[in-house]
């Protein structure tokens, strides 16, 4: 995987930038912050433009990158939260997450989700002691089964990019490229085919709703958009798992949450062999704080190796965004030009 290591002068230039930043504006999700954060980008160091544009442009082998050494303050960024809710004031991780934002903003547009996190744009990945046994980035006892982030919606982001603030006992992310797959032609065919089923993972479910929403005249929206989730539940279109290019394609997958239609054979042994493959290809990547690995949501499955919670304020603390490289194609699900949030 292709590393960019920061030098100390390119970090100090970054912290700069986000220090004029975080006077002028106490969130990422300011309307202004967010529709001028490609001019703010602009400034970054030359080096991380042209990593970054690579990643973007080449689509290359790995189908994941990595931008290391930005120096974390383990104090300044305080405990590792017990949970997303509820969050008031301004974030003790402002600068983290501008810097997140920014290089977000050299790939596309910074989506979210009404039924995430409370509707915010950047996600806290915090092990969660209720969600200890769940399929969910905040769980932990269990393996994280390896997914292409929101798989089950039309409107997923193009890219994952995860920042990790803390990492103490060096939990490894896990992904795996798509390109690496060797498939037999009967096997594509199949494979190309809308002959399978995902179910909206339980990250959007109504169970874990929060209590309070970043957009607090949105509740009519919020309502419709837990509904539109119903239906994907109760009547799922029917998906093929691979698109685009038939000798380099792209993926939507997520295992843990597919099915196809009963009795089509065919298709589960097309995507069991599909399946084993990637789990074959699997890297184990320990981030640690400063880190940012980029995951091509196109390309890159990613998911998490089971770890031990500690719920004391020094747990394995990553902040999450999604970046689209079209922002328009959500138009019609986003209440305005500016809104950022899928409903
Ligand atoms: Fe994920």
């Amino acid at each position: 995987m292709n590393q960019l290591i920061l030098s100390a002068e390119e970090s100090n230039e970054i912290k700069s930038i986000v220090s004029e930043l975080t006077k002028r504006f106490d969130s990422v999700e300011e309307k202004e912050f967010l529709n001028n954060s490609a001019v703010y980008a602009r400034k970054l160091p030359e080096r991380v433009h042209q990593f970054l544009n690579d990643f973007k442009q080449l689509e290359g082998s790995a189908g994941a990158c990595l931008i290391s050494g930005y120096p974390i303050d383990n104090g300044e960024i305080g405990d590792t939260p017990q949970h997303w809710k509820g969050k008031t004031g301004i974030s003790a991780t402002l600068e983290e997450e501008m810097i997140l934002a920014l290089f977000g903003a050299l790939l596309g547009e910074l989506i979210g989700w009404s039924t995430q996190q409370e509707g915010h744009l950047v996600h806290d990945v915090i092990p969660i002691q209720a969600n200890e046994d769940s399929q969910l980035g905040t769980g932990s006892k269990t393996l994280l089964w390896w997914h292409t982030e929101d798989a089950f919606h039309p409107l997923r982001g193009d890219y994952l990019v995860l920042m990790c603030l803390r990492n103490p006992d060096n939990v490894p992310t896990t992904f795996a490229c798509v390109d690496k797959t060797r498939l037999t032609e009967e096997q594509l065919d199949i494979l190309f085919q809308p002959r399978y089923f995902i179910q909206p993972d339980e990250s959007h479910s109504e169970a874990h709703r929060g209590m309070q929403h970043s957009v607090s005249d949105a509740d009519d929206l919020l309502e419709a958009s837990y509904a539109k989730l119903a239906t994907m539940v109760d009547a799922p279109e029917a998906l093929p798992v691979l698109f685009g290019a038939r000798s380099l394609p792209y993926v939507r997958i997520d295992p843990y949450f597919m099915t196809t239609m009963p009795g089509d054979r065919e298709a589960e042994e097309a995507l069991e062999a599909l399946v084993n493959q990637i789990e074959g290809n699997i890297f184990e990547e320990v981030l640690h704080p400063g880190s940012f690995l980029f995951i091509d949501n196109y390309r890159t499955v990613h998911g998490r190796k089971p770890f031990t919670a500690r719920y004391d304020g020094t747990d394995r603390w990553l902040k999450r965004i999604n970046i689209t490289r079209d922002l328009r194609k959500s138009r019609a699900s986003r209440p305005s030009v500016s809104s950022r949030i899928i409903y």
